[in-house]
Order: C-alpha cells, then sequence, then structure tokens
C-alpha cells in the first residue's frame, strides 16, 4: 500500500476558478520594478507555462485510467481544469507582452521544442517524475511569493502580472500532490523520482537564464550594475528566493517525501482574505 496525500485530501476537491483579469494594465516592458533581469524572469516563467502546464496535464492524463481511487480521480480532473485554465491565462499575458516588443513567440517556441524532445525520448515514467519534480517547483516558489508580497508580488509596476501570480501560486499550492500521488500510485520507483529530480531542479533555472539572455539580447538592453546588484539580491540575498528555497528542494530529494509534508494549508485558507482584490476577479 502506497501513501498518497493527506493534506489535500482532508481539504476535498482541488476546483478551478475561472478568473478574468485585465491584460491591457501591461504597457511597461521592463513593469517588475524597472529591472530588465527581474522582469525578463517573470517573462521568462510566464512563456514556460503554456506548454509547461500542457505537458503536465498529458503525462497525469496518460495513467489517469490506471488510477482506481475516486478521491485522486476527482483530484486529477481538478489538476486538468486548474493547469488548462493556468495555461490559457498566460498564454493572453504573453500576447499583451509581445506586443510591447517582448520575444515571447521566440522563448515559447524554445520551451515548446524541449518538451517535444523529452516526450519522444522519454517514458511516461519519467515524464511524469518530470512533472513531480516541476510541481515542486511551483508549489515553493508559490509558498515563497504568497509569504513574501512585499519581494515577490508587489514589486511590478502596473501589471496584471500581480494578480496571476497570487491566483496562480495558490492554486498550485492547492493541487501541489497530484502528478506525485499519480506517480506514486502508477510508478513508484522512488530512485528515480529522485534522480529525475536532482537533473530538473539544476535544469529549470538554467533554461530561465538562458531565455533571459534571449530576451535581453533582442532587445538589445544592457542590465546596469544596480539592475545587477538589486537581481542578486532577489534571489540570493538575505530571503531571497533562491537561498530560501535551496533547502526546500533538497527535502524533496529525500527517500520518502511527500508533498504534503511541507504544510501550506494556511495560504489556501486565508487566501480570499489576503488578497481580496484578486478574489473579486472570480468569475466563476
Ligand atoms: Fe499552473
Ligand atoms: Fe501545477
Amino acid at each position: 500500500m502506497t501513501a498518497v496525500a493527506t493534506e489535500t485530501r482532508e481539504a476535498g476537491t482541488i476546483k478551478p476558478r475561472r478568473m478574468d483579469f485585465d491584460m491591457s494594465q501591461l504597457q511597461t516592458k521592463y513593469f517588475f520594478r524597472g529591472n530588465p533581469i527581474l522582469s525578463t524572469l517573470m517573462y521568462a516563467l510566464s512563456a514556460s507555462f503554456p506548454s509547461g502546464e500542457r505537458f503536465f496535464i498529458d503525462t497525469v492524463r496518460h495513467y489517469q485510467k490506471d488510477i482506481d481511487d475516486p478521491v485522486l480521480s476527482a483530484q486529477i480532473r481538478g489538476f486538468i481544469g486548474q493547469e488548462a485554465h493556468h495555461s490559457r491565462i498566460h498564454e493572453d499575458f504573453n500576447t499583451q507582452a509581445e506586443t510591447l516588443g517582448v520575444a515571447m513567440e521566440r522563448i515559447e517556441k524554445r520551451f515548446k521544442k524541449r518538451i517535444e524532445t523529452v516526450k519522444r525520448n522519454l517514458d511516461p515514467g519519467r515524464q511524469l517524475a518530470i512533472t513531480a519534480a516541476l510541481e515542486h517547483i511551483t508549489a515553493t516558489l508559490a509558498q515563497w511569493t504568497l509569504e513574501n508580497p512585499e519581494a515577490g508580488l508587489n514589486g511590478e509596476n502596473h501589471s496584471p502580472l500581480r494578480e496571476m501570480l497570487a491566483w496562480h501560486a495558490m492554486e498550485e499550492i492547492e493541487h501541489k500532490s497530484v502528478a506525485f500521488d499519480v506517480y506514486r500510485k502508477a510508478v513508484n520507483k522512488e530512485k528515480e523520482r529522485i534522480v529525475v529530480a536532482k537533473i530538473v531542479f539544476r535544469t529549470f533555472w538554467i533554461q530561465m537564464a538562458i531565455a533571459q539572455v534571449i530576451l535581453l539580447w533582442r532587445d538589445r538592453k544592457i542590465p546596469s550594475v544596480s539592475h545587477i546588484r538589486e537581481a542578486w539580491h532577489f534571489m540570493w540575498g538575505k530571503g531571497g528566493f533562491r537561498r530560501w528555497s535551496a533547502p526546500e528542494f533538497k527535502r524533496y530529494l529525500k527517500p520518502g517525501f511527500h508533498p504534503d509534508d511541507i504544510n501550506q494549508r494556511h495560504l489556501i485558507e486565508q487566501w480570499q482574505e489576503s488578497y481580496p482584490e484578486v478574489a473579486a476577479l472570480q468569475v466563476g
């Protein structure tokens, strides 16, 4: 008998929320603190979501028929609904960014190509292990974003990304165990899960950095020393995301780890009170 999620199981089903964001609010290319490094990091993340989240759906869907647990089956449906909606919303954001002259299509194509290579060369079990590892990255990013609104959400300048991230982060935490539980139920190779995650955790940030360089190069934009300093602090300074998250990634690499070992439930429960203006954008 393999263990499955407890935190999310007790919380009931995972419900996709339909949201109405105003993408036309994005009018400034380097919107995030006016910093081209941080802004292109946001663009790179957003560009990775449409094809990335479709990949997540495909890898989980492959095993959907093998899951006989009705709770997990319902969670899979919720997971697919949420990721499909995230993917569409980020597509709209990326289209708006393209109109400002950000080379989003160029980097979206790059992410898509890499995913196609993975799909061609790896078996479905390893592909699902990749999804589970990436879901740990998104849940970790989500926790940091919601717990550090000053750094992660409020630093931007009149763009819909703040609202999008607050909503996306919360739903990522809500469904963080689904791909992991499907992997445990249908594949369950602990060694493989850990080896795949080690590779994913390393390559993820390299891919983001490459996308940022492409965006900056296409715009002929050279960041200033103060931009570099600010970006370094954002990532590696005290409380910075990369510094804070390092032990969180290590936890995933321990045999027997389960995403629900990290209690993030309060971030979902407090979401509507913490971000009433974002909750107000829910239309279904
Ligand atoms: Fe998502
Ligand atoms: Fe996700």
